[in-house]
């Protein structure tokens, strides 16, 4: 649909960025921090440097913060790091970590931003994950406790919370994101065993949530691709259905209506994957209400009705927005309307807006994008700024869908672009860069890691400013 004119966005529109702790933060082992998962990995993509250092913001902080409140921003979302608040998951506290986080809200908040505050994004600790990680219940425990511990410290100046990040890509790329190392059927059951752990860690912590910090907003935050079928044919649609149901919805409808989806749960039975469930566990799923809906988009996905053999298993596209087929259940299609960026990954705005108007229909809950945006190999130019054009059409163009959304009456709290500075990527590195702000390291050559703002950052200040309607010009 098509309107004569726009609304303005919101005067109380969270215009943000995000990061994650593991990403951007390095300092891996300093200040008593113990290992995650991602400290612990030992095998990295050829060419692309490990997590250590990653953009130093441990240590610049304050720098990032103030460049980010330069910007206007109204918000940042942010990872904490589970092992420098508990070192080894489940063990003694950690008074250094603790504090780093109050000074980092403190500053965020001197800086007139909304702290958004992912209490787990890809980095479970290392202790816990040879413990069995998340289908061991102690794991569950744990992020409990560690949640409390979170409520407790930062719960007077944090109101937005976030649960887990991308829950579905930890299942569905479990091994690149170092959710089992198992193989096969073996790792299927164990991840959606896992899965299972996840949904009742993130219940109980929303439950405990209410009870605590009245005055606090806390939801899911997975990766939404919304699934086209490839033509108009019934078995595309179902097969876009399914996919739909098995990516998408099965994370959401456990979050939001505390079940299994009908079809995800009848795919698990199908392949001898579904979990063992506890007595009580489903009670627990069912109570717990969820505040908002947060999602990270980059693309759709395209599927079309499986042949029933092994060319079913194509692949499609790249890193965590790459579509494998399944025997019997779809085959990934490539969709001839969409650009690919550089990276493979296809480009869809209008395809934004058509997951908005999905998720608002399906839960009418507010709902706060909390990543979109553009990797690319980022070059300074030589007037030392990096002209990111590319960045500035991205985001032109999926902002104007969220104003499209707010017009079709779909409640958006903010919009949290990836990234706020340049971090370390979770498939090329270094040298994929998402950020706002530059970071002058190379992607073994660490450098002097000076930020400087990139034409896109401005671009942004103006849009933030005027609410918007920068866009019209
Ligand atoms: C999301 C993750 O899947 O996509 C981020 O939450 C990640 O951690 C982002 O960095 C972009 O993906 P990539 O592979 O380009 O880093």
């Amino acid at each position: 649909m098509d309107y004569r004119s726009l609304p303005v966005f919101p005067t109380n529109f969270l215009w943000g960025a995000s990061t994650s702790a593991y990403q951007v933060e390095g300092a891996w082992n300093e200040d008593g921090k113990g290992p995650s998962v991602q400290d612990a990995r030992t095998s990295f993509p050829e060419g692309t440097t490990d997590y250590k250092v990653a953009a130093d913001h441990y240590h610049r902080y304050q720098e990032d913060v103030a460049m980010l409140g330069e910007m206007g921003l109204k918000a940042y979302r942010f990872s904490v790091a589970w092992t420098r608040i508990i070192p080894d998951g489940d063990g003694p506290e950690n008074q250094a970590g603790i504090d780093f986080y109050h000074r980092l809200i403190d500053a965020i908040i001197a800086q007139g931003m909304e702290p958004i505050v992912t209490m787990y994004h890809f980095d479970l600790p290392q202790a816990l994950a040879e413990r069995g990680g998340w289908a061991n219940p102690q794991t569950v425990d744990a992020f409990v406790r560690f949640a409390d511990i979170l409520f407790r410290e930062y719960g007077e100046k944090v109101t937005y919370w976030l649960t887990i990040n991308e829950q579905n890509m930890m299942i569905m790329y479990g091994k690149m994101l170092g959710t089992t190392s198992l193989s096969g059927d073996e790792a299927q059951r164990d991840l959606f065993q896992q899965n299972h752990g996840m949904f009742l860690a993130q219940a109980r912590v929303m439950i405990h949530c209410h009870e605590t910090l009245p005055g606090a907003k806390i939801g899911p935050a997975p990766n939404i691709a919304y699934v086209y079928p490839e033509t108009c044919a019934p078995q595309d649609m179902i097969a876009a259905d399914d996919w739909n149901s098995i990516r998408n919805w099965l994370y959401t409808d456990l979050a939001v209506r505390g079940r299994y989806n009908s079809v995800a749960w009848a795919y698990l039975v199908e392949k001898g994957w579904q979990p063992e469930i506890a007595e009580g566990d489903m009670e627990i799923l069912a109570a717990a209400k969820p505040d908002f809906i947060a999602f990270n988009y980059y693309a759709t996905q395209t599927v079309a009705a499986p042949s029933g053999d092994a060319s079913d298993l194509r692949q499609r596209g790249a890193d965590q927005q790459m579509i494998r087929g399944e025997i019997g259940l779809y085959k990934a299609a490539d969709n001839p309307n969409l650009p690919k960026n550089a990276f493979g990954w296809e480009i869809d705005p209008v395809g934004f807006r058509v997951t908005f108007r999905a998720l608002w229909d399906r839960y009418h809950l507010p709902l706060l994008v909390t990543e979109n945006g553009l990797g690319a190999r980022d070059e300074l130019g030589e007037d030392g700024m990096v002209h990111d054009d590319y960045r500035i059409d991205y985001l032109r163009r999926h902002i104007e869908q969220i104003r499209l959304a707010l017009a079709d009456g779909v409640d958006v709290l903010g919009y949290c672009p990836w990234s706020a500075i340049d971090l370390i990527s979770t498939h090329q590195g270094f040298g994929k860069r998402y950020g706002f702000i530059h970071v002058n390291r190379g992607e073994f050559d660490l450098m002097d890691m000076a930020r400087s703002r990139k034409l896109s950052s401005y671009w942004y200040q103006e849009v933030i400013e005027s609410q918007g309607a920068s866009l019209d010009g």
